[in-house]
């Protein structure tokens, strides 16, 4: 879970410049050290290495001894697996000679028995990572395992290697007279928007006039560029104080984007899953499955109570660490659904790999072109939310449950469970959420706010309980896990009837309630779950629909959110609890950005 950059361009380039800049859109990769290697025109691989964010790198860079200008560079920044995070085990790691170094994204597995080896054959080792095992075997020669990585040699001034086998994604930027190498888009998009996907099992040569792709057994490779419509501002804050709190005020748009081309005139068409329709491979399927992690877990969970209500077809959602252990009963039968917005995340790839294998049906939900999942899946449905570089997800959660509603609503239509009709009045009602959406924010954004004042009064307490029913009740987790990543308050999320089973036994005046209770056929029940803990006096906070003046007497603090149809109340009631979380997290001056411990994809275990 690091991020990758490289550069190789003509002589004289200001090489640390376009490293550090693109360390910079890196960040959210894992931001716990960083470093530069640049190759100066005097021939000399310059090493700068800081533990700490890229801001410390850049200063020690700025106040300390820049490197030279030069003509080719690669630079890292790091979630540590292997190694504490400090000035040694930041990356590159050079090999005995200095003469090559390397920069890598993931985990070497066997990288002990490795540097034992090495060690006896007399290579001699600086840090304790996983990586610094990959620069001397280079030195030595080639080897197997999940990596990405980029290595440069102060012996081929115009040459970068990239290569990726089961590792994190790899991007080349395609630029006149240089090149550039990194983990995500928004690193180079400032200067290029032609860029190539390497796929896994592919090593790329980058050379300022040429780029060689090839299998890593040599096999050449000849690929497309692909051209990015997203703009570097898509990667820039928009005036916004944070990436989160401008994506949590994009989620109208994102919704929209979600719907379009899909929905025209109240009808629907997902012409993505067509040719798995006409290839038959989702006739005869009797279950589906839905395999993700983390918020994208919850998004999945959103969309077993849509589908099984429009499909009548059973639905499993499972997380990904689980069903890739579990041996699970999947076959053509079984379509696996996999929500990633990263289309990295490793477990989820493992799981859908192992569907597979067992010939299930894949359709894979995701907001990133070419990510590793979409080569997994018989179906790509792409979220269309642009960048999102906050760490905690927040519009692709509201354009993930979008697309499976329309998944869901596409999949009840071609199984005859629901008329023309009906799918056409469930998408006027889903169309009218992105305004409604916009309501929420702009009383948000206006003096009228009630959640900043809330969160703040409540950023105090170090824990609290979210319930909710129905679908109310992964909104529930999804507004746990937000306060949790970002405030790092303990929370947890509950169905509200599993209640007095024993975790109300948590509840007292200083662990505050966030019942999720908007109008639903469940409503009266998650009232009496309110009630019940109002006797425990614990502070209680409900997200009600507007209008509901009932609530009020069971509750202390009421955020209100327009109506729509129960089965779309969650894309409604998960803004303001982003938006109580984006405040705590605030008031706590906590990174809401970069939260410690957490990065955007999880590409390892
Ligand atoms: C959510 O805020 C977190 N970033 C994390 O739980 C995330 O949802 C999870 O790692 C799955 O990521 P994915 O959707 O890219 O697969």
């Amino acid at each position: 879970m690091c991020g990758i950059i490289g550069y190789v361009g003509p002589q004289g380039s200001d090489v640390t410049s376009i490293l550090l800049d693109g360390l910079s859109k890196l960040e959210y990769r894992g931001y716990d050290s960083a470093g530069i290697a640049v190759l100066t025109t005097a021939g000399t691989l310059e090493l700068r290495r800081r533990a700490g964010k890229i801001a410390k790198l850049v200063s020690s860079v700025e106040n300390g001894s820049r490197p030279n200008k030069g003509s080719l560079g690669i630079g890292h920044t790091r979630w540590a697996t292997h190694g504490r995070p400090n000035d040694i085990n930041a990356h590159p790691h050079p090999d005995c000679t200095g003469i090559l170094t390397v920069v890598h994204n993931g985990i070497i597995e066997n990288y002990a028995e490795l540097r034992r080896e090495l060690t006896e054959q007399g290579h001699s080792f600086r840090s304790e990572t996983d990586t610094e095992v990959l620069s001397h075997l280079i030195e030595r020669y080639y080897m197997g395992e999940a990596y990405a990585i980029a290595v440069v040699s102060s012996e081929q001034p115009k040459l970068i290697i990239g290569a990726r086998y089961g590792g994190g994604p790899l991007v080349v930027g395609l630029g006149e007279n240089e090149q550039f190498l990194a983990s995500d888009i928004p690193a180079i998009l400032t200067h290029t928007r032609r860029v190539l996907i390497i796929d896994e099992g592919e090593i790329v040569a980058l050379r300022p006039q040429s780029v060689t792709i090839s299998r890593l057994d040599g096999t050449p490779v000849e690929r497309e560029p692909l051209t990015i419509d997203w703009d570097a501002q898509a990667a820039e804050k928009g005036g916004y104080p944070h990436f989160v709190l401008k994506e949590i005020f994009e989620q109208p748009e994102a919704l929209r984007r979600a719907l379009l081309g899909r929905v025209r005139q109240g009808q629907l068409q997902l012409t993505e899953l067509e040719r798995m329709r006409q290839a038959g491979l989702l006739e005869g399927i009797q279950r589906i499955i839905i395999v993700a992690c983390g918020t994208s877990y919850h998004a999945g969970l959103i969309a077993k109570y849509a589908i099984e209500q429009w499909a009548r077809v059973p639905v499993e959602t499972i997380t990904a660490a689980e069903f890739r252990y579990c041996n699970p009963i999947v076959g053509p039968e079984t379509l696996c659904i996999a929500v990633t917005q990263s289309g990295e995340t490793a477990d989820t790839l493992v799981g859908i790999r192992q569907a597979r294998e067992h010939g299930a049906p894949v359709i894979a939900v995701t907001n990133v072109v070419a990510s590793a999942i979409t080569r997994l899946s018989d179906a790509v449905l792409y979220l269309q939310a642009g960048p999102e570089i906050g760490v905690v997800a927040t519009k692709t959660f509201i354009s993930s449950v979008t697309v499976l509603y329309l998944l869901g609503l596409w999949l009840g239509q071609q199984r005859g469970k629901l008329t023309a009709e009906q799918v056409q009045s469930l998408l006027a009602s889903l169309e009218q959420v992105p305004g409604q959406i916009q309501q929420i924010l702009d009383r948000a954004a206006s003096t009228d706010d009630v959640i900043a004042p809330l969160a703040k009064r409540m950023a105090r307490n170090t824990s609290m309980i979210f319930i909710g029913r129905g679908v109310g009740y992964p909104t529930a987790l999804e507004g746990a896990l937000k306060l949790k990543e970002i405030s790092y308050i303990h929370a947890e999320g509950f169905p509200a009837g599993e209640l007095k089973h024993g975790s109300i036994a948590l509840l007292d005046p200083d662990t505050p309630l966030i019942g999720v209770a908007t109008a639903s056929h469940v409503y009266e029940k998650v009232v009496s779950n309110i009630q019940e803990v109002r006797a425990r006096d614990a502070h209680i906070i409900v997200v009600a629909t507007e209008g509901d003046e009932v609530i009020r007497q069971h509750a202390d603090d009421v955020l209100y959110v327009p109506a729509t149809e129960e089965i779309f109340s969650p894309l409604l009631a998960s803004i303001p609890l982003q938006l109580f979380a984006y405040h705590a997290a605030v008031t706590r001056e906590c990174n809401v950005d970069q939260p410690r411990n957490l990065a955007k994809s999880v590409t390892v275990e």
